[in-house]
Formats: structure tokens, sequence, C-alpha cells
């Protein structure tokens, strides 16, 4: 198999069987434990439908935490959650794999690393994690999008590696992806504005095609590398399964990282790389 060839040619790829049943396990018990604890002052709505998303300082300031963010459709009438917290999270992030043990031990994996020197990443750097839920029923769906636009780099470097936690189906919300999309250039910048909050800067005026995106379902274990320019996506989730995944972003160290990138961290969590083969 030519991994580097398909990735190139299409802008992602498909690994089934990457990473195995109890690593999987053990991420779920993991975020459990963090959506149980966690105070609901703490969690915040995420939702990609606003054109200016909702950029209040607990989502711009996630960079370097573990912070869980409501499904929007969490909500009762009366503002209470209508199911419970662990039924309500849309997503954690953006900090898990140097933060909670559990993902630190997962996410440096020197297969990874090797994979992303094999397409083309010089020295690749961890960025940034989700773990995402895509709830039973109102598990919200992400509109198309390329991940570059959320994580600059001079020139484009941020390469998404997406594990399935559970079995991705087009029934429940599995992401879907525009082949070849990833030659095209950048549609638009997601930057800080200096007062505190951040907004789309558009590049290309032209609307976001429709048509051309394959479903790209995935077994629990799978792993979906994806261009930070292909143009991908995630349908609504109104079965009664949910699609845990758990999503790593990393970056070209060799590249330039944007100053006004929303997504800044504090001089007490440099970037690192991937563990070398035979590190525990
Ligand atoms: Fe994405």
């Amino acid at each position: 198999m030519d991994r580097a060839g398909d990735y190139h040619r299409d802008g992602f790829l498909v690994l089934p069987r990457f990473v195995d049943e109890a690593a999987c396990d053990e991420l779920m018990r993991a975020a459990s434990h963090i959506v149980r604890t966690s105070s609901p002052e703490t969690v915040s709505v995420f939702t990609t439908h606003e054109q200016a998303r909702r950029t209040d300082d607990y989502f711009l300031g996630s960079g370097d935490q573990v912070r869980c963010f409501f499904e929007e459709e969490a909500f009762a009438a009366d503002g209470m959650l209508a199911q419970p917290i662990e039924r309500s999270i849309n997503k954690i992030g953006h900090a898990l794999h140097d933060l909670d043990p559990a993902f630190v031990r997962f996410s440096y994996d020197h297969r990874f690393g090797a994979l992303l020197g094999e397409l083309g990443l010089a020295r690749p750097l961890l960025l940034q994690s989700m773990y995402i839920y895509k709830q039973p029923f109102i598990g919200g769906e992400v509109t198309p999008h390329q991940d570059h636009t959320f994580l600059w780099t001079d020139p484009p470097s941020a390469t998404g590696l997406w594990f399935a936690l559970e079995d991705a189906t087009v029934d429940n919300g599995c992401m879907w992806a525009r082949p070849g999309s990833h030659r095209e250039p950048p549609r638009r910048r997601f930057r800080r504005d200096g007062r505190g909050g951040a907004s789309f800067e558009v590049l290309d005026p032209a609307p976001f095609p429709e048509d051309g995106y394959v479903p790209l379902e995935a077994p629990r274990g799978t792993c979906i590398v994806l261009h930070g320019l292909l143009l991908h996506r995630s349908g609504a989730n109104r079965s009664p399964r949910s699609r845990q995944a758990y999503s790593l972003h990393a970056i070209d160290g060799a590249a330039a990282y944007r100053a006004d990138n929303w997504l800044q961290r504090g001089p007490h969590l440099p970037l690192r790389g991937f563990a070398a083969p035979g590190d525990a």
C-alpha cells in the first residue's frame, strides 16, 4: 500500500485497525471521568453554525486547558439539560494530549510521529486534541471546513489524526471528505482580532461546494488522516448510537505558527514531538 501516494492524491487516508480495542476503551473511560468531574460553570455551547462562532473567553482560552463544550441541542426550553451531562457534551478540548495522563500516553505514540513523517512533516509537533462525542439523537453537524483555517502555519502543515473509538457510519454522523480538495487554496482564516475576540477572515467568497463528498465510514480503531487543506464535514447524529472519536492535530515545527491564530499556549506548555521507537 502506497500510503503517502494515496494521501497526496486524495488529501486523506483511512487506516483500519490502527489502534486496539483496549486503547479505545481507556480513552472512553478517561473522557467520561473528565465530564463527570467537570463543574457546570466551566462548560460552554459549541457550534459551527454561527459564522462568527461563539468566541467567548472560555473557548479562546482552551488551547492549553481541558474544557468541556455542550451540544447546541443539549438544553430544554427551560434552559436545563434535557439529558444527563454525559449525554450532553459535544467535545472536550484542546490540550488533553498534554494534561490528562491517559491521553498523554495515547497521543505521543511513535507510530503516529512516523506516519506524519512519512506524509511529509519534517518535525511533527502535537498542537491540539479534541474528544468528540457526536451524542445520540442530538449530535450536531460540523459544516464544511479546512482545519488549516484554524491552525494556520506558513507553509500549511496542520494535519489531523482522527481515531474512531466507536464505529462511525453514515447513520451516526461519520466524517465526509472531498477527495482532492486539499490542492485548493485556503478559503477562510479564523484569527484573533486583538480585542479579546476572534472571527473569520474570508479569503475566497465563493460558497463551499455542497457536492463531491464521500463518506469515510470507520470501524472502531480506525485512524483517518486529514490534510489541513482538505474540505471535510460530518453529519448530525439522529441515531440512538454515539460516535465517539479522538482527534489530534499536528503541525510541522519547521513551519511558522501565526501569532494571531486562535489557539495559543502559554510558555508553561511548549509543543512536543512524538516518542522515539522503544520509548515507554
Ligand atoms: Fe476538521
